[in-house]
């Protein structure tokens, strides 16, 4: 979710009319005959094309000089609370193996290193501990890889990249996804007062406009809003929810907490009713989504009643469902923050802690934050929240 920041210069990497090229000629084999792609396929594309895509490149879009903040990039704090969470994790569950961290997107290891200076703060990390990280764009999790290499160490944490959640087989750990699911691609249904139909994007010579057509594949459970407005528009992704699945196949013990801008689909509907799809550059709204693929940040609400539904449904079991700024107190915020003032060494150090903090609690509105537990665990981790 964009946070306002400075301005931007163009974006980077080919001329807007070249990467429309390479959308046009990337898409091609996906459309079906009529020149017709649904939006979750343009959205890959757009997003994670080699070459092409808007994460693909070595260097995060998101921070200093990127199109929008996350909150890990607000202040170390934030993954200093994560790390707090699963110590905490890990001791109620009777430190019976080694800290395995996993990070699904880490992007450009911002909360990872905010996490490994509290432990490094704190004397060291547990014994054998593990962070993984989870990086779709290979160049960027290789770059951010090294460049927490030296952060790791010395917090006596061995780092090292996965390929899959899954990758090393089941596990016992602690599974962090920020801001994961929003950049995930969607399918874009409008209720039309009698029938679903699919958006998506239509290839009309050299360019791209926008396109509805009759469903293109049936919409699993669970079902779709009934009745809603004609015009309303739903998004969902099948892949976000094909991750969530994923971790359920593999985490045997320990927690997932994922933490992402959405609500619940009936939630969403009432404040949204025309969708969710936001379209950044440079810190700024962009109207058209299509105007600029692979330099443009796509991202939409995360569908959060799919999303818990697809985590029940695979045998995960859910300890808490809460805004962002409800989980970081729960999690331990407000000691790490007063601990944090008063190491401060002038007003405006104190002044600029007491702003980030405020942005962590208040400017992330609609984040919410979702932690689910491995059945086994559960019995053992009720007592946290
Ligand atoms: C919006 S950025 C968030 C980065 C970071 N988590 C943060 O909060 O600053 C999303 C990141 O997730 C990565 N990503 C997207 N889909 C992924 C997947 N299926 N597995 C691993 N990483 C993924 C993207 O390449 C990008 O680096």
């Amino acid at each position: 979710m964009p946070a306002p920041e400075a301005d931007r210069t163009a974006p980077s990497g080919p001329a807007t009319a070249d990467r429309v090229r390479l959308v046009l000629r990337s898409l091609g084999p996906l459309c079906d005959p009529d020149g017709f792609v649904p939006f979750d396929r343009f959205m890959e594309v757009a997003l994670y094309a080699e070459g092409l895509g808007y994460y693909a490149g070595d260097r995060s879009p998101t921070g200093p000089g990127g199109d929008f903040y996350t909150a890990p990039q607000v202040h170390p704090l934030f993954g200093a609370t994560l790390g707090d969470r699963a110590r905490a994790v890990h001791r109620a569950l009777g430190e019976r193996r080694p800290l395995r961290l996993v990070e699904l997107g880490p992007g450009d290891g911002s909360l990872a290193a905010g996490l490994f200076a509290a432990f490094r703060e704190a004397g060291g990390a547990p014994d054998g501990t593990e962070y993984l990280l989870i990086e779709r764009a290979p160049s960027l999790g290789r770059a951010t890889l090294e460049r927490l290499g030296e952060a790791a160490d010395s917090a006596g944490v061995r780092v090292r990249l996965g390929t899959s959640v899954g990758g090393d087989g089941p596990f016992e750990g602690i599974v962090i996804a920020n801001e994961l699911l929003d950049a995930q691609p969607c399918r874009r249904l409008r209720w039309t007062g009698r029938e679903w139909t699919e958006l998506g994007v239509e290839i009309d010579g050299a360019h791209l406009r926008p396109a509805e057509r009759p469903l293109t594949s049936p919409v699993p459970p669970p079902a779709l809003p009934s009745g809603p407005e004609p015009g309303t528009i739903v998004e969902l992704s099948p892949v976000a929810e094909a991750i969530v699945r994923e971790i359920a196949d593999h985490l045997v013990g320990g927690v997932a907490i994922v933490v992402d801008y959405g609500a619940e689909e009936e939630e969403i509907v009432r404040g949204h009713p025309r969708g969710t799809l936001a379209a950044v550059r440079g810190h700024r709204p962009v109207d058209d989504p299509l105007e600029a693929p692979g330099a443009t940040d796509l991202s939409a609400f995360v569908n959060f009643s799919r999303v818990r539904s697809a985590a029940r449904r695979a045998g995960l079991v859910e300890l808490a469902y809460s805004s962002q700024a409800e989980a970081l107190g729960r999690w331990g915020f407000p000691a790490r923050f007063e601990a944090a003032v008063r190491r401060t060494r002038s007003s405006e150090e104190e002044v600029r802690l007491r702003l980030a903090a405020k942005n962590l609690l208040f400017g992330f509105e609609g984040f919410r934050a979702l932690e689910l537990a491995a059945r086994a665990s559960a019995p053992a981790l009720r007592g946290l929240t």
